[in-house]
């Protein structure tokens, strides 16, 4: 297996991974196991790529397996759940600090292709994506969907998160978690 960071030749692997396994379009028998509700525009995807480098992938025999999406708060900004979060943000703390558009980027969706789940590659993905970001921020931000509670446990079990508080937003309510970037 090899961890990358997605180049646009990549883009449609992660992208028929995003839509396998997102709300509008997944098989309901997987719908327990998880889901991403994040829609993309090819210009927001080019833009990911391009200036936030902020899509990290799995690949196995050259196929994407898994992708971790992470970026600034300004390029999260265009969407209405991620606008309600940064407003949110000066209401919760990690380690008491309190969360900022400049010291905090936010990560998710993350995937993982069924066939590879429980197998150690969203902690791999998971980590690779967080490193790739520890030189620009010391705090990474996300939110999980209360009824995701396989991607919550992973984030809270497998993966060093903290719940830093809940939130609503249309009518579904949302974890938000935290953690630092750089392992002490
Ligand atoms: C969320 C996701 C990235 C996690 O990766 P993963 O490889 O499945 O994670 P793991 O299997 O290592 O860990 C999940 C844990 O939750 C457990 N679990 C499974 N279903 C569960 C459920 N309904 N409730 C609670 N825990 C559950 C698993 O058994 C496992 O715990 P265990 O190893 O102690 O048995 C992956 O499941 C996925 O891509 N899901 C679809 C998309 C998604 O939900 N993305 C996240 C959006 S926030």
């Amino acid at each position: 297996m090899e961890i990358a960071t997605a180049k646009m030749t990549d883009l449609e692997g992660v992208m028929d991974l995003h839509k396998r396994y997102h709300i509008s379009s997944i098989n309901p028998d997987d719908k327990a196991d998880g889901f991403v509700t994040t829609n993309f525009t090819p210009e927001q995807l080019q833009a990911l790529v391009e200036k936030e480098c902020g899509i990290t992938i799995a690949k196995d025999g050259g196929r994407i397996i898994s992708y971790a999406m992470a970026a600034s708060w300004q390029f999260w900004s265009e969407w209405p759940l991620f606008a309600h979060m940064i407003q949110k943000l000066p209401e919760h703390f990690l380690e008491g600090q309190g969360l900022t558009v400049d010291n905090s980027y936010q990560y998710g969706p993350i995937c993982v292709d069924k066939s590879y789940r429980g197998s150690g590659v969203f902690e791999k993905v998971f980590n690779a994506s967080l490193d790739s970001m520890a030189g620009r921020y010391p705090i990474m931000v996300t939110f999980i969907n209360q009824i995701n509670p396989r991607s919550y446990k992973a984030h809270t079990q497998k993966v060093n998160m903290n719940t830093v508080g809940t939130f609503q937003f249309n009518n579904n309510d949302y974890y938000m978690l935290a953690c630092p970037t750089k392992t002490k």
